[in-house]
């Protein structure tokens, strides 16, 4: 497989982006929600340790990914089995997908940097974590870890209607499988 993309599939560097992207937001979504239910103290502060990290890597990544589309590559031709206005609404989903990623790190941030959790989870300071709803940001970051989880099903089950319904062998455009 080539660095950088073809009209036909997609390159090595934005698979790689694209299945670490995808299994970080599962784990986000995951962790996010088991965060929130959490009571114990300290069980909720080793975890959101991690997810707010795994956030801001995601935040770095998905930078890196817009610059590398803006700069470096071009993506693939739509698959020969889309329709224009599937296409239209795929180019829509993932950039839709950018802007609540980049919408749900700036929110994640937010919370901890107005609610000074930042300095309890990450340099030892001294109290409680806080109630993160008393602080505007966690609005839009429940908001928009619900409208991601929906946005992956919608999305995989695209993927998932190509593949196996029309047979089209989609996934063999983002590193998985060969082409017809
Ligand atoms: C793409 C990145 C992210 C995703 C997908 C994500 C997802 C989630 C989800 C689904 C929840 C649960 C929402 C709910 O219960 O209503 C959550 C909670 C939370 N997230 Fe994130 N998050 C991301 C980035 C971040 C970042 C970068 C930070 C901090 C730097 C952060 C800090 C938090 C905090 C503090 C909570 C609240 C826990 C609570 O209310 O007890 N998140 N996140």
């Amino acid at each position: 497989m080539r660095w950088k993309s073809t009209a036909d599939r997609y390159g090595m560097v934005a698979v790689a982006i694209h299945w670490i992207t995808a299994a970080a937001i599962i784990a986000l979504i995951v962790s996010g929600f088991r965060a929130t239910n959490l009571t114990d103290p300290a069980a909720k502060a080793g975890l959101l340790r991690v997810h707010a990290g795994m956030g801001i890597a995601i935040l770095v990544l998905t930078l890196a990914r817009i610059a590398w589309w803006l700069f470096a590559d071009d993506k693939p031709s739509p698959a020969s089995t889309t329709s224009s206005l599937q296409s239209r609404i795929a180019s829509a989903t993932h950039a839709i997908f950018y802007v609540i990623i980049l919408g749900m790190a700036a929110s994640g941030i937010g919370m901890l940097v107005l609610s000074g959790a930042g300095a309890i989870l990450f340099a030892n300071a001294p109290g409680a974590l806080p109630d993160f709803w008393s602080y505007l940001p966690r609005i839009p970051h429940g908001i928009g870890g619900r409208a991601l989880a929906a946005l992956l099903v919608l999305h995989v089950g695209a993927a998932l209607y190509h593949q196996f319904i029309l047979r089209d062998r989609i996934f063999a455009r983002i590193g998985i499988g060969r082409a017809k």
